[in-house]
């Protein structure tokens, strides 16, 4: 069968994407014919090494493929759009539809959903309180950013009032949460039914945020699995469970915590985790045994199917 590989795309995760599926091809290249499909950062589209092909020719060549592995971070990707071309043009592909990959791009809507399913969610903060009452510190991030871009901790309202003008309109606004950064990966058998990878723990320096440069600057240091209680990881996979299953997600997805001494706080959902050897989900499913090529080829056969 043949796979087509989607990544890249017009957004600050492009180079993260084509690291994704960079992994994703040398997994795949033993057992499936391999399409390799980029949207450049303009937006244009890229099919093996032919460059700058035309949209219609580009949806032809896609056509060719029998499933599709969307590798696309972030807006005009994860956020619903490929899900949505794909299914006008009538293609299986790996993760999430339409819907669910909108609705938890949308930090904000997200965390209105865990809510809904009794999971707690740090505080959002209106410009006007951190103004008037000075409520600080607290974290400054674009509602719809992935992989840290532009995520900045505030710490004096001069560094609050630049973090809001580098954001723009697109600001969410939210109190610290001081605690551990536990991540949860969660996949969807052929059958429907969910399994969970033991958790992971990002560890760091206390007051410090998980940023660009820490995540894809060097080693992280993943502990998984996260040291847990046997409770405290019933109570993360439980509730990264129901968030899936909430949201509708489908396929796979990493749903991201806070712990603090009053217990789990729902941080994100990325559809499309970050696919590298590296990242973090493929860590977690490592950790249950499986390797990352046949965590790749499982995603596929579970579209498919
Ligand atoms: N948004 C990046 C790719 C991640 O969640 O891993
Ligand atoms: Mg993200």
């Amino acid at each position: 069968p043949t796979v087509a590989v989607i990544a890249g795309g017009r957004n600050s995760e492009h180079d993260v994407s084509l690291a994704s599926a960079a992994g994703i091809r040398r997994a795949l290249a033993d057992d499936y014919d391999v399409l390799d499909v980029r949207i450049g950062r303009d937006g244009s589209w890229t099919i093996g090494d032919r460059r700058r092909v035309s949209a219609s020719v580009a949806v032809a060549e896609v056509l060719r493929a029998d499933v599709a592995f969307p590798a696309l971070h972030g807006v005009n990707g994860e956020d619903g759009a490929i899900a949505g071309f794909l299914e006008i043009i009538g293609l299986p592909y790996v993760g999430s539809g339409v819907v669910a990959s909108a609705i938890a791009m949308d930090k904000r809507a997200t965390k209105l959903v865990a809510q809904s399913v009794g999971v707690r969610v740090a505080r959002d903060v209106p410009v006007s309180e951190v103004r008037g009452r000075g409520t600080l510190p607290v974290i400054v991030k674009p509602v719809t950013g992935g992989s840290s871009h532009g995520v900045s901790l505030a710490r004096t309202l001069p560094e609050f009032e630049r973090a809001l003008a580098a954001t723009g309109a697109d600001v969410m606004i939210e109190e610290v949460v001081v605690g551990r950064e536990i991540d949860v990966a969660v996949l969807e058998e052929a059958d429907g039914s969910l399994s969970v990878a033991p958790a992971l723990e990002i560890p760091r320096e206390p007051g410090s945020v998980f940023d660009v440069d820490a995540k894809y600057g060097g080693d992280p240091g993943f502990l998984v699995p996260a040291p847990l209680s046997a409770l405290e990881l019933e109570t993360i996979s439980a509730a990264a469970m129901a968030i899936f299953r909430a949201l509708g997600c489908r396929g796979l997805a990493r749903v991201d915590f806070f712990l603090d001494d009053r217990g789990l706080v729902f941080n994100e959902v990325n559809t499309m985790p970050g696919m590298t050897e590296h990242s973090q989900v493929p860590a977690m499913v490592r950790a249950a045994g499986m390797s990352y090529a046949d965590l790749i080829r499982s995603l596929i056969e579970v579209a498919r199917h």
